[in-house]
């Protein structure tokens, strides 16, 4: 519509005006804010814009692929897609403290993305710019997150980015006076796909923080297959509650689901044989701001179709279990 146009051709000009010819880099994460941003830049300055996926490893199963699709063949920018998902697993090996596991994955961030910042300057054409996703809340809040602190630092405030000595960005927060509805308008305006804008709040450290304990390629691989099943079937739900309230983003969706992977085994039994496996739980609420949050009660058919899925589809998970705990005295996340 008009308005959007002319937000959208405003917030060009202005990339083009600061810009001018020089590069910019940005830190793509596959959520929605970094992802308009890098819509609105591809529109206005193209490859002179590049954009750096640091791949951790964590993220939910098919999100990687889903976002290299994106920038390399719906937007013409130049796309770098960092495979350090052997590093992080390396880095995070024995390590189950919760906020420990929070800094190594923010600082191993920056090492990735400053690597190829100096790789990009190497052909003499310095990179000026750091995009970034800060949107109007984010500076309200900086300082003081919502979240309690755990929220990442990665899009908050300026002088919270640990630039090594001597390397120096000048920063574009083109979203910076938006609100996420406002953004998600934006983001659908300029072409991005549905998934990428109506995504649920995700976590940074990603699914690393949906592993109580110690994180390894077994567990993960469990975890992205049960949270797969998971999203599949409240998606169908949430598909289902809107076609019969006739609106989106309805009081009455699921706001956010997903699966945690404690650190435990129990028995089961499979045919004749007794299994020691793992359990999954599930976890799924209503909640508007991720403040406070009600366990979603969820119809017994869909809770019998997904636990039914995830022991049979799943190898290595014998049991689902539901949270069924609100926020408070529980959060969200279980790390
Ligand atoms: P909790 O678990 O505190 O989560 O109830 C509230 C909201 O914040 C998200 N969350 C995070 N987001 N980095 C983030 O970017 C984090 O470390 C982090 N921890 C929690 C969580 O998914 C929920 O939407």
């Amino acid at each position: 519509d008009w308005t959007m146009d002319s937000i959208i051709d405003d917030s060009i000009e202005a990339i083009r005006a600061e810009v001018g010819d020089d590069r910019v880099i940005l830190g793509l994460s596959g959520g929605v804010d970094s992802s308009v941003v890098a819509a609105l830049c591809a529109r206005a300055i193209g490859k002179q814009l590049t954009c750096v996926f640091v791949n951790h490893g964590f993220l939910r199963k098919g999100e990687p692929e889903e976002v290299e699709e994106v920038f390399t063949k719906q937007f013409d920018v130049d796309f770098i897609h960092v495979h350090a998902e052997e590093r992080y697993l390396e880095l995070l090996r024995g390590v189950t403290d919760p906020e420990q596991k929070r800094r190594i994955i923010g600082t191993q961030f920056w090492k990735e993305f400053f690597a190829v910042a100096e790789d990009l300057a190497q052909d003499g054409r310095p990179v000026k710019y750091l995009a970034q996703g800060t949107i109007y809340p984010d500076i309200i809040e900086s300082g003081a997150r919502k979240t309690g602190g755990k929220a990442s630092t990665i899009k908050s405030h300026h002088n919270l980015i640990p630039f090594p000595e001597g390397v120096h960005f000048d920063l574009i927060e083109p979203l910076d006076h938006f609100f996420k509805d406002e953004v998600r308008a934006l983001g659908t305006a300029l072409g991005l796909p549905d998934y990428i804008v109506h995504r649920q709040p995700f976590p940074g450290p990603g699914l690393a923080i949906r592993i109580i304990g110690d994180v390894d390629a077994e567990k993960l691989s469990i975890l992205k297959n049960a949270d797969a099943i998971v999203r599949e079937e409240l998606d169908t739900y949430n598909e289902r509650l809107f076609a019969e309230t006739g609106e989106r983003n309805s009081e009455h969706s699921v706001w956010q689901y997903f699966a945690v992977l404690p650190d435990i085994k129990s028995v089961g039994v499979m045919g004749d044989e007794r299994t020691y496996a793992r359990p999954v739980i599930l976890r799924a609420v209503e909640s508007s701001d991720a403040m406070t949050a009600d366990w979603a009660r969820l119809p017994y058919d869909v809770l019998a179709r997904i636990s039914g899925r995830i022991v049979a589809e799943v190898p290595g998970v014998n049991r689902v279990v539901y949270d069924i705990t609100s926020k408070p005295p529980a959060t969200i996340e279980w790390e």
